[in-house]
């Protein structure tokens, strides 16, 4: 993992830049991300290393109209960071995955934030990840997002708080102005 995290916003800004949300004809893209992933990236993904039959379905299955599914492409037909939002009234659930070779470079942040912008700007209050209290690289992107990060009963339970949008907002204005 870098040890330079004064690069990194810069670095979140640019992937933020590049996400565009996935349809109908990338789905066969959307399958190969997920099956790329090591059974413990599948555990840290999905609850439990899901086998690739289990992935086949999941990919089958998801909604991409009702569902906000986003990540960055490599130009040559890779997904290397993925984002699945799910939303309902108050709540919604996130899941996502940056393919190995591209960590640590602030993909993973610039997902994390686009979804939780979303979410707030859906109205949602609550964002569901799996594992997200054991999950060192989450709990440090969501830290560094300012989000609250919530337990109501146990590890399964784990949820972030979403601040409402204007909220979220107001946390930019009140950060001090970039020095040029
Ligand atoms: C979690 C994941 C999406 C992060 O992607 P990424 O592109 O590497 O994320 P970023 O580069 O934006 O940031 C990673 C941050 O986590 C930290 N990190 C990464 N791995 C870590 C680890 N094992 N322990 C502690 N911190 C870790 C990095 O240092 C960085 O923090 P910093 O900005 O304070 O330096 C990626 O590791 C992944 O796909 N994991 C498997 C699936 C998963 O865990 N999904 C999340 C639950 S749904």
């Amino acid at each position: 993992m870098p040890t330079t995290p004064h690069v990194l916003p810069r670095q979140i800004l640019d992937w933020v830049a590049l996400l565009e949300r996935l349809d109908a004809g990338d789905r066969d893209g959307l399958r190969e991300h997920f099956l790329a992933l090591d059974p413990d990236d599948r555990r840290l993904r999905f609850g439990l290393p899901v086998s690739d039959e289990h992935i086949r379905r999941y990919v089958d299955g998801i909604d991409l109209d009702a569902d906000v599914v986003f990540g960055v492409c490599s130009g040559t037909g890779t997904w290397l960071g993925i984002g699945h939002l799910t939303l309902g009234r108050e709540d919604a659930e996130l899941g996502l995955s940056v393919l190995p070779d591209a960590r640590g470079r602030g993909l993973g942040a610039a997902i994390f934030r686009f979804a939780l912008a979303h979410a707030s700007r859906a109205g949602v209050r609550r964002v569901y990840m799996h594992c997200l209290t054991s999950n060192r690289a989450i709990l440090s992107i969501a830290r560094a997002a300012r989000m609250e990060i919530h337990s109501a009963s146990g590890e399964a339970d784990a949820y972030l708080v979403v601040p409402p949008y204007a909220q979220f907002v107001r946390m930019l204005i009140d950060e001090p102005a970039t020095e040029h």
